[in-house]
């Protein structure tokens, strides 16, 4: 397992391009599995995760060809999916996992076991199963709830589900079954999440008619999606637009980034916290579009406050939470984050290792049940963090060491390949062009 050092840096200077975004590129590729006529998807994000999604798809039939830019997908249509030779591996994948057997699952007479790594076997499944049984499906999972699980597809029938917990993950998986089922689909979310399934359903032609926290589709025969340009990732963006703050004297510019304001929360929170980054958020629109905005964001070191997050932003930063609680090490006064148990269930148990990974660099921080409470000294002495095999904790203690006063040595570097590979390369190339 690699371990890497980060030593302070004097100041961070430059611009990078953010990588593009791993949940976009997910979608884009399951979506274009299921049309009809061939695809090209620009800008597809070329790690781990979204890698784990073409094999996956490649196993049940999709030809994928990987040209010099763009990927060029040729899949069966709704209903054209095989059998795989065995099980289909999603890797590290949680989105791959909650969002294929959406489709799977309405393939009458077909059955499909999908299994992954360590980290995946202990991340429940039971939230798609419930509604997937509801529809018709059977779904079949070790202890009830976990993976590996086999999905028998049967004859689905549309419902309207209220989701306990607010995730995007398991709002796409049901109005992917819906577009199969017969009749329509509705599902009601307690708060808003990420609404990059509904954009691209609408780019594909989809009538997804959406009133405030319910979405609704029904029955199609095919996606119409023709060519998806996939934004750079806000969530990859975050630990640049972080270093960028946090380390003195730095002005960065990461380019190309989705500022869809259901993924901005961090950017929202940042900004709370005093931040002073630059760039074109999307305000929430009316109605939901069928593009995804981007921006450029223009990133100054400057001195931070302590802040509280309320239970309906936690969605809206779910994956940068992590990073919430790095910057609040640096603020001055009190950060408070709650309602956010979801992280308990992220590729790792996110609150105990960002609590336990910042607590051995010096931080004042305590975890709760469904949060955090860190009070900010100013600073972080350093020290050794163990990424726990988790992509955002490896990069999340990178930014904390090259921030810090002594250095981090970060265990599990490799982690960031799951959705950012080229991370240490460009925080490198940050810190030689000051
Ligand atoms: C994702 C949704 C989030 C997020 C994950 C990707 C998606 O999960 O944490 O990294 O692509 O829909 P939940 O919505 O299930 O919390």
């Amino acid at each position: 397992m690699s371990r890497v050092r980060f030593d302070p840096a004097p100041a961070l200077k430059g611009a990078v391009t953010a990588p593009p975004d791993k949940s976009i590129s997910h979608r884009a590729a399951l979506f274009a599995a299921m049309s009809d006529e061939p695809v090209s998807i620009v800008n597809y994000l070329d790690a781990g995760d979204t890698n784990s999604t073409l094999d996956a798809l490649r196993a049940v039939g999709t030809l994928i060809e990987v040209r010099a830019d763009e990927l060029l997908v040729r899949g069966g249509g709704m209903r054209g999916v095989e059998e795989a030779d065995g099980p289909i591996d999603v890797g590290n994948a949680g989105t791959l996992m909650r969002l294929l057997p959406g489709w799977l699952a309405a393939q009458e007479g077909g059955s499909w076991t999908l299994d992954g790594d360590d980290s995946i076997r202990r991340r429940p499944v039971d939230r798609i199963a419930e509604p997937l049984r509801m529809m018709g499906a059977q779904v079949v999972a070790r202890d009830g709830r976990f993976p590996p699980f086999t999905i028998h597809g049967s004859h689905l029938r549309g419902i309207e589900y209220e989701m306990p917990a607010a995730s995007a993950q398991v709002k796409s998986c049901v109005l992917i079954a819906g577009l199969v089922a017969a009749g329509e689909t509705a599902v009601i979310t307690p708060s808003p999440t990420r609404d990059h399934t509904e954009r691209m359903l609408r780019r594909a032609g989809v009538d997804v008619r959406c009133e405030d926290l319910r979405v609704v589709v029904g029955n199609v025969d095919e996606l119409e999606l023709e060519r998806v340009e996939v934004p750079g990732d806000l969530s990859s963006a975050a630990f640049l637009v972080a270093a960028g703050v946090l380390v003195p004297g730095s002005r960065l510019v990461v380019e190309n980034v989705g500022t869809n304001w259901s993924r901005a929360g961090f950017l929202r929170i940042a900004e709370r916290m005093g931040a002073v980054v630059v760039g074109d958020l999307e305000d929430k629109p009316p109605d939901i579009p069928a593009e995804e905005p981007v921006s450029d964001l223009d990133v100054r070191a400057g001195p931070l406050v302590g802040t509280e997050v309320e239970p309906d932003e936690v969605p809206l930063a779910i994956d940068e939470l992590p990073l919430v609680a790095l910057m609040a090490c640096f603020a001055e006064g009190d950060t408070v984050v709650r309602g956010a148990h979801e992280l308990r269930l992220k590729e790792t148990d996110r609150i105990a290792a960002v609590v336990d990974g910042l607590q051995g660099l010096g931080a004042e921080i305590e975890a709760w049940e469904d949060g955090f409470a860190v009070t900010g000294t100013g600073g972080l002495a350093g020290g050794v963090l163990d990424a726990r095999h988790d992509h955002r904790l490896a990069m999340m203690g990178a930014v904390a060491g090259l921030a810090s006063r002594d250095g981090v040595e970060v265990i599990g570097m490799d982690a960031a390949a799951i959705s950012y590979p080229d991370f240490v390369d460009d925080m490198r190339a940050l810190e030689a062009l000051a």
